[in-house]
């Protein structure tokens, strides 16, 4: 009897190692929460905010000309660890440039960034669907323009594929690849995987197989390190540098950027980029069969971000995308003396005087 007893207390005693250790294990790759701007701790809310129909919002900020007014109607989507306050397109274009071709660009946060509440659901499909409703509810009519750059241009794919009937035309600014995308040749793929550095590779194989292991993994922290691009020469091609001084006037407001947290700003990110798509970009169809609209793809030959022997591949395939591959420069271009503008006029039918 005793010895049944001792071996009850060895068996609880063993059941309750196993939830500790279980426990532990779940706190140990569950990211914390996010801190919601507008909640008790939270960031304040200072921007402008749309209300999804799913209850989360979404900042926004408006330049150029007032949307009641407007010929044009941009909604432009910001790249990895910057936000609404990053609208490269409307920043670099000459003084009175927007406001001459009758331009209205808006710029939103993602969500997870800056204002915008997370979305640990978000996906090509979402992103989408979050550009749709900032156009309805801004009023912007049954067409607008959309630009994304760099990992903003997930959500101009997810545009794309599933509401290319929304579209007047679209850009999309050194997009981020992702090598999963069953269009690219395994032998280039294969290729660029195999010049990347061990820990690149196995943080790849993580961040697209096992995602719900980055927060263990302390991916966080590492990307936080990583985002500071700019400050990562590797990253950085010398047009590139040259450009990087632009980067001062972030300072005064680039610590809103991630201030709800990492983990569903700029991790996030990378799950979305770099994981399994729910379809191939490159089997997108024509969303303008008739001429009435365009889409641009544009490249730097010199990226050290996204390589542009994969990029190169997208309008071989998509014979629809007009490419623009920009000789000696890098992943900073759209900030480059007279390039927004030059995107900008590719992508709209402004007169050529102007
Ligand atoms: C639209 O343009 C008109 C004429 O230039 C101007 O009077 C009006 O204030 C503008 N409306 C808005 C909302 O900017
Ligand atoms: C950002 O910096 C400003 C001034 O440097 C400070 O007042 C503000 O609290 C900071 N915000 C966050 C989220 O760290």
């Amino acid at each position: 009897m005793k010895r049944c007893l001792i071996g009850g207390c060895v068996v609880i005693v063993l059941v309750l190692i196993a939830f500790a250790l279980g426990a532990w294990a779940l706190v140990s790759i569950t990211p914390p929460p996010s801190k919601r701007c507008g909640t008790p701790g939270g960031p304040p809310i200072t921007a402008p905010r749309i209300r999804l129909s799913d209850g989360r919002h979404l900042a926004y900020q408006e330049h150029g000309v007032s949307r009641q007014n407007a010929t044009f109607k941009i909604i432009f989507i910001h790249a990895f660890a910057t936000f609404r306050r990053d609208a490269v397109i409307a920043h670099n274009v000459p003084p009175g440039f927007l406001e001459k071709n009758g331009i209205y660009v808006v710029s939103y946060d993602r969500p997870g960034y800056g204002e915008s509440d997370p979305h640990p659901r978000r996906n090509e499909r979402t992103l989408a669907y979050d550009v749709e409703q900032l156009a309805d509810q801004l009023q912007l009519g049954s067409k607008f323009y959309v630009v994304g750059y760099s990992m903003g241009a997930q959500a101009v794919w997810g545009v794309l594929k599933y509401i290319p009937h929304r579209l007047a035309g679209a850009t999309l600014l050194c997009p981020v690849v992702n090598s999963w995308w069953p269009s690219f040749p395994d032998s280039l793929t294969w290729e660029l995987w195999n010049k990347k550095s061990i820990t690149e590779r196995f943080g790849m194989l993580v961040t697209h197989n096992t995602p719900w292991l980055l927060y263990w993994m302390n991916a966080d922290k590492q990307l936080q390190k990583s985002a500071v691009m700019h400050s990562n020469p590797k990253l950085l091609c010398p047009t590139d540098m040259a450009i990087l001084p632009k980067f001062a006037a972030r300072e005064a407001y680039k610590n809103q950027t991630t201030q709800q947290g990492v983990y569903e700003s700029l991790v996030r990110d990378t799950i979305v980029g770099f994981g399994k798509w729910s379809f191939d970009p490159m089997k997108i169809e024509n969303p303008f069969p008739k001429g009435e609209g365009s889409v641009h793809l544009w490249q730097g030959d010199d990226d050290r971000v996204v390589p542009v022997q994969l990029q190169r591949i997208i309008p071989q395939k998509l014979s629809w995308i007009k490419y623009h591959e920009i000789p000696g420069a890098g992943h900073l271009f759209p900030m480059a003396d007279g390039l927004a503008e030059t995107i900008l006029k590719a992508l709209l039918p402004i007169p050529q005087s102007s």
